[in-house]
């Protein structure tokens, strides 16, 4: 049942080039048209969107986090991100033009569901993003867009993340497309770049031994600091939460850019960070900034963990460990740079003695609020 790995985790890993092309499979036509039929709200609906607000948690709220960067720039339309235990006690405001996109694997979360059913009260479009079929939160939303990655045993989110992830830019390339938006080839460019997507995943899969090597050796460390600039910050909140939930370390994310306003102060001698750099296309500045911010925390003694995209020579001089991703855009990366994050996490747990399926204290499922 584990497909002859000793977890349901490492299985769960290797099975996500096949997880992503599940969730663009029929959606994706071959003149580059997407069609999202359960989404069950019409064009003229979509039309009328004024603003999303995307409610989710843990991993889900990552790829929310994500989805927002990709969906302003497509859409041109504002979209928050909250996590579903905070949203519905703020007292949001919300409206028939708002879009509410709940993302959730179980489809059973307790806080997202009381947040998706708050919105509809609130009269907003709701929109679910999830892996199981017929749960609750699908049932109680207006559309569903099914990730069908298939069941995931093991508690932490892995194939399930990169499947929400795609999920998400079939919605935001859809909304781009119906709303007619005039970089239409770019749209275009992007929906071919993303149908390709399980194989760069799968290369990054054949790559990742060096990472496992690198995990067992700091099964001692204490601590581990994730950085990241745009859709690379949440990249690194989310190693840093499969950290903690599987190795039981500190494992913290800062905006890369947050540095210098207080975090900096945290790095000493051999403390180990990791740093995802953003893809060079189109992203220059961004791309140069994380540079120095490499070199910065190097020249006070950190260790470098660098993952940017193959030939970015100009990481290789601050990185003590330099893991590869294939050049893909900007905005699709977290599909490859998470990877190789899923595994150290669980390469440093499985090195610390730890069950990687089976966490302390948590539970696949979060029916409480
Ligand atoms: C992390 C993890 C959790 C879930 C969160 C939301 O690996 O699995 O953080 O992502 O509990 O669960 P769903 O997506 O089922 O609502």
């Amino acid at each position: 049942e584990k497909g002859g790995h000793d977890y349901f985790m490492l299985k769960e890993i290797v099975e996500q080039p096949r997880a992503v092309a599940d969730t663009l499979l029929g959606r994706v036509g071959i003149d580059g048209t997407l069609t999202l039929d359960e989404m069950r709200l019409s064009p003229s609906d979509l039309r009328d969107i004024e603003k999303i607000v995307i409610i989710a948690c843990g991993t889900s709220y990552h790829a929310g986090l994500i989805a927002k960067y990709a969906i302003e720039h497509w859409c041109r339309i504002p979209c928050e991100v909250e996590v579903a235990s905070e949203f519905r006690y703020r007292d949001p405001i919300l409206n028939r033009q708002t879009l509410v996109i709940g993302i959730s694997q179980s489809g059973e979360s307790m806080d997202t569901l009381m947040a998706t059913r708050y919105a509809r009260e609130q009269r907003a479009r709701v929109l679910a993003i999830c892996n199981v079929n017929g749960s609750t939160i699908p049932r109680e939303s207006d559309g569903v867009l099914y990730t069908h990655a298939g069941p995931e045993v093991g508690v932490a989110a892995t194939k399930t993340f990169l499947t929400q992830l795609a999920a998400c830019y079939l919605i935001g390339l859809y909304l781009a497309q119906v709303r007619n938006l005039k970089f239409g080839d770019e749209i275009n460019a992007i929906i071919a770049q993303l149908a390709r997507m399980p194989e760069q995943v799968e290369k990054v899969l054949d790559t990742v031994e060096p990472v496992r090597r690198l995990a067992r050796s700091l099964s001692n460390s204490t601590t581990v600091l994730f950085l990241g600039r745009h859709v690379g910050y949440p990249v690194a909140m989310e190693g840093a939460l499969k950290l903690k939930e599987l190795a039981y370390m500190h494992a913290e994310a800062f905006a890369a850019g947050e540095l210098k306003h207080g975090p900096i102060a945290l790095i000493e001698n051999g403390l180990p960070v990791v740093v995802v750099v953003p893809s060079r296309e189109g992203r220059g500045v961004l791309h140069d900034k994380i540079v120095s911010n490499i070199q910065e925390i190097r020249a006070r003694g950190a260790r470098t963990i660098v993952i940017a995209e193959e030939g970015d020579e100009a990481v290789l001089p601050f990185s003590d460990e330099l893991i590869e991703v294939p050049a893909v855009p900007t905005l699709l990366q977290p599909i490859v740079a998470t990877v190789p994050l899923q595994v150290f996490a669980c390469e440093l747990a499985l090195a610390k003695g730890n069950d990687v399926d089976q966490p302390r204290n948590l539970a696949k499922s979060v029916t409480v609020e």
